[in-house]
């Protein structure tokens, strides 16, 4: 029988995920301790800005300046760092766990950078690590990889991870408002990164894929190995043509496994996605996930994505899982076996594509194009004119037939030296799964 029975909790960082953590704590305590059998203490928070007016209340002595005195105090035994980035959030987080302490944390780019040593650190130490809200938010989806589909080989996991980018191509679409306008109210809202960057230019969804990667498949994936692509090139012409032609521009997170050749790929991109998927179907902060099982089948995941109460409660969904073993003893199932996967190298995929190019509206330039594509040994498959916003110019929409990366970026290199094409042409790939 265990004698812990007074669970003391530091929060490193009380920006918007760590008040959330807070306030929901405090509101729920009574049936979380109950359910849990022990007390739940709110001991101490840490910050960068003292002065900063805080939507939660804590007693001076509670708040410092110094996360590491948190991760180091010995009367606490579970740290959140919910700080942010790879610089101290990553000290906080080495420091705890080689005390041996229980470390929850939100941070998708610390793990994507630092995921082997963050987790060798745990075991050498006898210390727990725990992940919930670094990927989709208020989506169960780590304890879904990790314990309900063990059972499972993964041929393909893809899914909307960014919150923030999914509100903007929505309210795109719906408002036709200009993407800053929308990035600057997502960030009002809580759903972006610090530097949000992160999010537009598709890093943010690289971080929480190569998580992903990790869970289902034991390797993990850096970006540098990753085709990742943002949505600050797209416009609402792309999404008016997709819609009309039956589908939704997603930023996707691509995991696909040749489970015959053994051969890994992680993409992230914007994409033309059917809307007969549920996935294009997801809309606003929220995200969603498919995952395909060998002996489930497939499975969706939809909730939002970003902010700060779905993220508060699967951080406390981690706390809790984290007091139970710590009163009851346990630990969390160990994730797939790290397995040497080869990567399937970005030139070799294959997939539709969708062009847009502006271009002089003069004769003969249509067969130019044709020209350039055929080159490359890639087929049209449709194309459509519309007025452009250039001078003497007109916009062309094309979709091709299949073709593999390296003769799409191939035709992309033709057309962009040609002098009847105006600038560089966006590509993105329709993701027929
Ligand atoms: P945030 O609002 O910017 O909060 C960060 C907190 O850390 C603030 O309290 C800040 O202090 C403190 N801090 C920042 N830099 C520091 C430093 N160098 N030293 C000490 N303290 C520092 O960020 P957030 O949105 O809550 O995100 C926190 C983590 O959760 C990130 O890893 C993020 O990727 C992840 N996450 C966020 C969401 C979301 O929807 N926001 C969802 C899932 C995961 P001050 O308050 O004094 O500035
Ligand atoms: N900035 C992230 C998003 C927060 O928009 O999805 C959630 O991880």
């Amino acid at each position: 029988m265990s004698t812990v029975s007074v669970i003391n909790i530091g929060i490193c960082g009380l920006g918007t995920v760590g008040q959330g953590v807070w306030k929901h704590i405090e509101r729920a305590r009574p049936e979380l301790e109950a359910r849990l059998g022990a007390k739940l203490v709110l001991a101490r928070a840490s910050v960068r800005d003292l002065e900063k007016k805080r939507d939660v209340r804590l007693k001076p002595a509670q708040l410092t300046t110094d996360p590491l005195s948190i991760a180091t105090d010995p009367e606490i035994q579970i740290v959140c760092e919910l700080i942010g980035g790879t610089g101290i959030a990553r000290k906080v987080t080495l420091a705890a766990l080689k005390l041996g302490k229980t470390v929850i944390s939100a941070n998708k780019a610390l793990l994507c950078a630092h995921g082997p040593e963050l987790f060798a650190t745990a075991r050498k130490h006898g210390g727990q690590f725990f992940f919930e809200a670094s990927v989709a938010g208020g989506i169960p989806i780590i304890k879904a990889l990790r314990e309900g589909l063990v059972a499972n080989r993964f041929r393909r996991i893809y899914g909307i991870l960014n919150g923030t980018c999914n509100y903007i191509l929505t309210r795109m679409e719906r408002e036709g408002l200009a993407y800053p306008v929308i990035l600057k109210e997502a960030k009002a809202l809580g759903y972006a990164e610090a530097d949000e960057s992160l999010d537009v230019e598709g890093w943010d969804t690289a971080h929480k894929a190569s998580v992903l990667a990790y869970l289902a498949h034991g390797t993990w994936v850096p970006t540098s190995k990753m085709v990742v692509e943002g949505i600050t090139q797209l416009t609402q012409a792309d999404l008016t043509f997709a819609r009309e032609n039956g589908y939704a521009i997603k930023l996707l997170a691509v995991i696909e496994r040749d489970l015959e050749r053994n051969v890994l790929s992680v993409g992230v991109y914007p994409a033309l996605l059917p809307l007969t998927k549920a996935i294009a179907n997801v809309n606003e902060v929220y995200n969603g996930i498919s995952v395909a099982g060998d002996i489930v089948g497939e499975t969706t995941y939809i909730g939002r994505g970003a902010g700060q109460d779905p993220t508060a409660s699967a951080v406390i969904g981690d706390i809790i899982d984290a007091a139970s073993q710590l009163v009851r003893g346990g630990a969390v199932l160990a994730p797939a076996p790290a397995t040497k996967l080869a990567l399937t190298p970005p030139a070799a995929l294959r997939s539709r594509h969708y062009l847009r190019l502006d271009v002089k509206d003069q004769p003969g330039v249509l067969a130019k194009i044709a020209t350039c594509t055929a080159k490359a040994g890639v087929s049209i498959a449709s194309l459509v004119q519309r007025p452009s916003e250039k001078p003497n110019a007109a916009s062309l929409l094309l979709t091709t037939h299949e073709s593999n990366e390296a003769q799409i970026r191939l035709t992309i290199a033709r057309l962009s030296r040609h002098s009847c094409v105006l600038g560089k042409p966006l590509l993105l790939r329709i993701a027929d799964f």
